[in-house]
This record gives structure tokens, C-alpha cells and sequence, in this order.
């Protein structure tokens, strides 16, 4: 059996307070609870909501990593720094990374093996754009961005990874995947795997993320192989996000 996973990423939004606010009422409201929770906070504030998470089960996580170990990278946050300042988790390959700032696969894979080097695991983030899925291209998408991790870190990697699929046209926009549509897709990246390893397809973690809300989170979090969520908006709004955690 998996444990769930919820996941908040608050992506570029708040000031230190807001997130020290926000962090302080997920700590005191999360209660007891089977699945593990996390948030992947801006790099800034990593410390900031560390030393509120403290005293509870809340995982903390990144929403980057940088590409390479160490040196003259201007800009950039290392694996190790991550590791150094408590960050359980680093995103990779987000979306809104991949679009806005350049990610490719490659980039993305490298990201991926520099966390996993330092014991951050890494969520590598897949999904298809609309114009992908209208063209009947979401599996090859998926499996492009997939099989570059996995040729670069080898199938064993994922034993300490999460794949969290986020078709993009659901990313902040409302429009959530149906259950069935993102069920197709979690099921077929977990046969990927099982191509490779059987043992590691049983046991990694498939999140799904794109507009995830407290009135849809119980039924997508209920499909077979969908392991809990990636939370965008809703995840900033302590009361919603909690809702979504105690809908596993
Ligand atoms: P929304 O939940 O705001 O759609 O964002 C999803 C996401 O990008 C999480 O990483």
C-alpha cells in the first residue's frame, strides 16, 4: 500500500508572514493523519517556514533545484544548500519552469540526479499542454519526459522519487482533469515503469496537479493509481488546503 502524498506548492506568491501565517495554521490544524503533507515554499523563505514546521509533521520542499553541484552558477540553489537547510522535497521540471524559464528534458533530468545525490527526492513534474492532448499526443509527451529522467538516473532512482502529472492545461485554470482523464494517465506512466521494474511501479508515489480543490480532491485522490496531489491556488488557503489533506 502507498502513502498518500498532499503536496502544496505556493509557487511565487506571499511574504514571509503570509507564509509563517499559513504554515503556523497547517501545523496546528493538521491533526492526525496517515498520508504525509508537504509544501514546496519559495527558496527565500525556506528557512523562515522551517523553524514554524518544526514541531510537526509537515514536510518541507523546493520548488527548484539547480542543475548543477556547485560554483560559479549565479542565481542558482544546490541540492546540497537544499539538503543543508532541511528541504525534504524539490520540484523538478514544473511546468511553468519548463515553459517560462527554459527547462528541457535534459535540464529537467540533471535537476532530478542532483537532488537525488543529496537525498532531496526529487518530483519530477510531467503533463501534456492542450494542443498536445488535442493532437492525441499525451502519452508521447509524457513518456519524452519520463524516459529523459530515466535514462539519466537509471529506473532504480525513482525507488526515491515522485511523479506528479499536471496536465498544464489544468494548471490554474479551473479545469480540472476528470477523474478518469488523469487516472488514464497515472495508470499508464505507472505501466512505464513496470516495464522497467515491476517492484518500483508498486511503490512510487503518482500525484496529480491542476486546480485540485476541496470539492474535487476526494474523488481523483480515490482512483487507483493517483497517490494524492500537487496543490496549486488552493493550497495557499490554510483551511481549503487542510480539507484537501483529509480528503485521502
Ligand atoms: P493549481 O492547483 O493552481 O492549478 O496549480 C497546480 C500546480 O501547478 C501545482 O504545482
Amino acid at each position: 500500500m502507498r502513502q498518500s502524498l498532499i503536496m502544496g506548492n505556493w509557487k511565487m506568491n506571499g511574504n514571509l508572514q503570509d507564509g509563517q501565517q499559513l504554515a503556523k495554521a497547517l501545523a496546528e490544524g493538521l491533526g492526525e493523519v496517515q498520508q504525509e503533507v508537504a509544501v514546496c515554499v519559495p527558496f527565500v523563505y525556506l528557512s523562515g517556514i522551517r523553524d514554524v514546521l518544526a514541531s510537526s509533521p509537515i514536510a518541507l520542499g523546493a520548488q527548484n533545484v539547480a542543475d548543477q553541484a556547485s560554483g560559479a552558477y549565479t542565481g542558482e540553489v544546490s541540492a546540497t544548500m537544499l539538503a543543508d537547510i532541511g528541504a525534504k522535497y524539490a520540484l523538478v521540471g514544473h511546468s511553468e519552469r519548463r515553459s517560462y524559464y527554459g527547462d528541457t528534458n535534459q535540464t529537467v533530468a540533471n535537476r532530478f540526479c542532483q537532488a537525488q545525490k543529496q537525498n532531496v527526492i526529487p518530483v519530477l513534474c510531467v503533463g501534456e499542454t492542450l494542443e498536445e492532448r488535442e493532437q492525441d499526443r499525451t502519452f508521447q509527451v509524457v513518456d519524452e519526459q519520463l524516459d529523459a529522467v530515466i535514462d539519466a538516473a537509471g529506473i532504480e532512482a525513482f525507488a526515491n522519487a515522485v511523479i506528479a502529472y499536471e496536465p498544464v492545461w489544468a494548471i490554474g485554470t479551473g479545469k480540472t482533469a476528470s477523474d478518469d482523464q488523469a487516472q488514464e494517465v497515472h495508470k499508464y506512466i505507472r505501466e512505464r515503469i513496470a516495464a522497467r521494474s515491476q517492484a518500483i511501479a508498486d511503490k512510487v508515489q503518482i500525484l496529480y496537479g491542476g486546480s485540485v480543490k476541496a470539492d474535487n480532491a476526494k474523488a481523483l485522490f480515490a482512483m487507483p493509481d493517483i497517490d494524492g496531489g500537487l496543490v496549486g491556488g488552493a493550497s495557499l488557503d490554510a483551511k481549503g488546503f487542510l480539507q484537501i489533506c483529509h480528503s485521502v
